[in-house]
């Protein structure tokens, strides 16, 4: 990661550049290099810092560089699935008054979040230079909105109802490696078919990851609707509590040594064939290919449980006007094209033809258009930050046996209440 001066310190170094104090001390010294910070720059705060997901996000930071060769482009990144690590030390960075351009953030309840805090910029005039009110559908306008402002441009919808398997280590349990699970109770007849055979069923992760398996098994037992009345306090309690034990039941299938393991340990795991199965959404599509499967989540067929990325303009960005030339590139069609390729998604954008798109972000746009939409826990669409870190964390001391499942469904419910959706734009 390139070090960046503070934005203080880069803004006086501005207002002397353009004083021509800069250049009239550089003179001064011979031989002293011209001072850095006087180049025009753009910061990006990311968590798509490691692997798959910086191989991704470079189709995005060379798109930029190519359109603006003259602005230095800084990748702020802070590896950690799903924002993990990231989170907090831009929180920090905020409240510090050291914003960076544009960062990285979900659309729904975590951007809503910082909407309220006052902390990403109003990107109406961007949207209408840009046309892209009529470019976005509207499910994904909605999430990226308050009250019809636009408050961040998206780049892509992931899937996160997704199970992946190693064919081989199901034939070796013996099951058909293309079988199909329709429910979780299918499900479980194949873990235990695993785990008899004396592979390991499942591979998890880091207490995010446990956070996303809990959100497919309500959504697996609760069905859409119901999954959704959750976040407005009107899901039946006495399903949640059968679903919270559904998931205690699977941690029972899953590897002991989790909490260490960031998602693409996970996905390293299935492709050596040290598990059965795993549990992420598309975004490990890029690491697992075949004869890797998937299908999706048991019991969630038809529905889309959608992850909405994308990246705002920071209140008090240093260079603002390169942070809209930020979002601009990544709200231009070919880049989407190429990004919803690189990050195995659909683009946000839904006037892409789909022929142009590659095979997986084709299938991902299909299943947006038609299946049914919910919005993911884990992935900031329903809670706020500080309330969904608060489940992480009581969902992590469950599996390590530090919790009980009453304790899981009381911080579901209280996260549940932290955040109520507004309701389509404008409304
Ligand atoms: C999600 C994010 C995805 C991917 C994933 C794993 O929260 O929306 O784009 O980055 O985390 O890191």
């Amino acid at each position: 990661m390139t070090i960046r001066p503070r934005a203080a310190v880069r803004r006086a170094a501005a207002a002397l550049t353009a004083l021509g104090v800069l250049g009239a001390l550089a003179a001064c010294a011979p031989g002293a290099e011209p001072a850095a910070s006087t180049q025009s720059q753009v910061e990006v705060f990311t968590w798509w810092a490691s692997g798959s997901e910086k191989l991704a996000s470079d189709v995005l930071t060379s798109a930029f560089r190519r359109a603006n060769p003259e602005i230095e482009f800084i990748h702020g990144g802070v590896a950690g699935g799903a924002g993990s690590a990231a989170k907090d030390v831009l929180a920090s960075r905020m409240a510090n008054g050291d914003p960076p351009d544009s960062f990285q953030v979900h659309g729904g309840a975590e951007l809503a979040e910082q909407i309220a805090a006052g902390e990403v910029s109003d990107l109406t005039a961007l949207y209408a230079d840009l046309g892209l009110d009529r470019a976005l559908p509207q499910v994904v306008l909605d999430l990226v909105s308050a009250d019809g402002i636009p408050y961040a441009v998206p780049t892509n919808v992931h899937r996160a109802n997704l199970v992946w398997s190693n064919p081989s280590v199901l034939a070796d349990s013996g099951i058909d490696p293309l079988a199909t699970f329709a429910t979780l109770d299918e499900w479980f007849v194949a873990l235990d078919r695993v785990r008899a055979s004396g592979h390991t069923p499942l591979v998890l992760g880091a207490p995010w990851t446990q956070v996303h398996l809990l959100e497919q098994v309500l959504l697996s037992r609760l069905g859409p609707a119901g999954y959704t009345a959750l976040w407005d306090g009107s899901g039946d309690s006495a399903e949640v509590t059968a679903a919270i034990e559904d998931y205690a039941r699977l941690l029972g299938y899953a590897n002991p040594d989790r909490d260490a393991l960031d998602w693409s340990d996970c996905a390293d795991r299935l492709d050596s064939g040290e598990a059965a199965f795993l549990v992420m959404g598309d975004w490990a599509a890029q690491l697992l290919r075949d004869p890797i499967g998937w299908q999706p989540f048991p019991g969630t067929d038809g529905v889309d449980d959608i992850v909405v990325d994308g990246f705002a303009q920071a209140v008090g960005a240093p260079d603002p006007e390169n942070a809209r030339l930020w979002l601009a590139t990544v709200a231009a069609p070919d880049v989407q094209i190429a990004f919803a390729d690189a990050k195995g998604a659909a683009p946000a954008r839904s006037d892409i033809p789909s022929v142009d798109l590659g095979t997986y972000p084709r299938r991902a746009l299909e299943s947006l258009r038609t299946d049914e939409i919910v919005l993911s826990l884990a992935h900031g669409g329903v809670t706020t930050p500080q309330a969904l870190a608060e489940l992480t964390a009581v969902v992590g001391r469950l599996g390590r046996g530090q919790a009980s499942t009453s304790e899981v469904q009381e911080s579901l419910t209280a996260a549940a209440r932290a955040w109520q959706p507004a309701g389509p734009s404008g409304s």
